[in-house]
């Protein structure tokens, strides 16, 4: 028997990602489609369990977000979530009612029934969170009310016999306490789901269709260093001993010892890591450049050549292999068809690249379970750990023209400002040390300097579309500051960065 899945249709809820992993953390497998996925197509999936998520809309509005009624009679056991609850009562004849306020918050729900297989377990007093506006006025035939709080007379209703439910709350948000219980019960109690999800059998499953993709062919990867890429090479290197190149391409503006870690990390692995040494190249090329996207053009421009002329020397490969995971894939509207994104480290390669095809391997996993593969194939904990750095380095965090003195500078600071913030208690999501263009005036000894600013940077995001600045521990700034103006030759100021995105970046160009 092949591995169960439970389906997430999605109908524009914001936590569609969420339900997708929380089910998958309890080790069943769960992928997104879109809600309108042919019956058919749902079918041929065959999963245990079908999530719907909420979404903005009503089910009265119009071009709202429509699911074929023959779901209902699959006898494939149904959990819809807020709009998917309310679409299950619509379609099944119940009635929606608008209202003109939202619940939206934390609420007291209190079950109203004992014997619920949803919440099994569970106290009748539940803290859950809400978030809508039409609720479900009168459950269709055959259908109970379970649950209710004091603005939404039905917050949970079911069909058991049918193996239907609904919430109007978010069981996949921590703010709803027992959340991850009803979820339990709806994927072990209702849908039969064994468990067989874990990132061993995704690495097992992967090595099979690897080989059978490539067979005894040659695949090339442009290795940046970053956890996905690495993550893949390292598996990789499992399923092809022998088959693969990984090309490391050092523009010179890597971090301080990172090609090093990096060549370390993957000696050893039945790989062939060609390390290419391209600083010079890069440097001279962007020699007196200072317009911030004019340098990243160039470096652009100048990976996929170094990229093209290593791939050359070793004779070329007839695959080529990328760390594309399942956000990407899901942003890029969830097609089948493979996607480049167009800001990956090869450079988004044209549809005539010259490949016979292109290897994946980690398509299917968010990026925590890509972190879990690369620990199971043993990469070490700072590149699994590895927080995000752009393709373009440090060139986008040093202000005006790229020198090897200024990189100098901005390693040394950038490495003092990773292990101090290291430390902290609470880490923010992304922290390092940008070089700015400005020098002022200071003193050392008995003598004037005139020298750099070193700028420090630590932002909290959750998706890095927006971030806000950290607010970091005074003593550990005062720390920073002392060491990089003791350590570093060059820096006599230290500042820290306090804006968030909007209005600016997380890095600097
Ligand atoms: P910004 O500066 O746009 O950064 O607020 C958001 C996040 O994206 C990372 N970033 C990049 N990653 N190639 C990458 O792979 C790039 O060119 C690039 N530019 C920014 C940045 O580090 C942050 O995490």
């Amino acid at each position: 028997m092949g591995q169960q899945t439970v389906l997430v249709l999605d109908f524009g809820g914001q936590y569609k990602e969420l339900i997708a992993r929380r089910v998958r953390e309890q080790h069943v497998h769960s992928f997104i489609l879109p809600g309108d996925t042919p019956i058919e197509r749902i079918r041929e999936i065959d999963p245990i369990g079908i999530i719907f998520t909420g979404g903005p809309s009503s089910v009265y509005g119009e071009g709202s977000p429509d699911v074929d009624g023959e779901i209902f009679r699959l006898g494939i056991p149904v959990l819809g979530i807020c709009y998917g609850m309310q679409l299950m009562c619509h379609k099944l004849g119940g009635e929606v009612t608008q209202c003109s306020v939202s619940e939206y918050g934390v609420t007291d729900a209190e079950l109203v029934v004992d014997d619920s297989p949803l919440f099994a377990g569970l106290d009748r007093a539940q803290t859950v969170l809400m978030s809508h506006t039409d609720y479900v006025s009168r459950p269709p035939e055959g259908f109970r009310v379970t649950s209710r709080t004091a603005h939404c007379p039905a917050s949970s209703m079911e069909n058991a016999e049918r193996k239907l439910y609904g919430v109007q709350f978010h069981p996949e948000v921590v703010h709803s306490v027992h959340g991850k219980e009803i979820l339990h019960n709806f994927l072990f109690g209702v849908c039969g789901a064994v468990g067989d999800y874990d990132m061993r059998g995704y690495i097992a499953r992967q090595i099979e269709l690897v080989r059978e993709q490539v067979g005894e062919k040659r695949v090339i990867l442009g290795l940046s260093g970053g956890v996905d890429s690495s993550v893949c090479a390292a598996l990789l290197a499992r399923a092809l001993p022998g088959q693969v190149t990984a090309i490391f391409v050092d523009h010179g503006m890597m971090r301080k010892n990172e090609g090093d870690e990096i060549e370390q990390a993957f000696r050893g692995r039945e790989l062939r890591f060609v390390r290419a040494d391209a600083s010079e190249r890069f440097l001279s090329k962007l020699a007196g450049v200072t317009e911030p996207e004019q340098k990243r053009k160039i470096i652009g421009a100048e990976f996929v050549a170094v990229f093209r002329d290593e791939a050359e020397k070793i004779g070329g490969a007839e695959f080529l292999a990328q760390g594309t995971i399942y956000p990407d894939v899901i942003e890029s509207g969830g097609g089948s068809a493979a996607t480049i994104k167009s800001h990956h480290n090869v450079g988004g390669l044209p549809k005539d690249n010259g490949f016979d095809g292109v290897v994946e391997p980690l398509r299917g996993l968010f990026k925590d379970e890509v972190r879990a593969v690369g620990r199971e194939l043993g990469l070490p904990e700072y590149l699994v750990e590895r927080q995000p750095f752009p393709g373009p380095g440090l060139a986008v965090r040093i202000i005006g023209e790229i020198t090897r003195e200024k990189l100098e500078i901005l390693r040394n600071a950038d490495a003092i400002v990773r292990e101090e913030i290291g430390k902290l208690e609470h880490r923010p999501s992304q922290y390092f040390a940008a070089l700015t263009n400005m020098r002022a005036v200071g003193v050392m000894g008995d003598g004037r300097t005139y020298d750099y600013a070193v700028a420090v940077r630590a932002v909290d995001t959750d998706d890095f579309m927006t971030a806000k600045f950290s607010m970091l521990p005074l003593e550990a700034l005062a720390k920073i500051s002392r060491r990089i103006t003791n350590e570093v030759a060059g820096v006599n100021r230290v500042l820290y960065d306090i804006s968030d995105k909007p209005p600016a970046t997380v890095e600097f160009e």
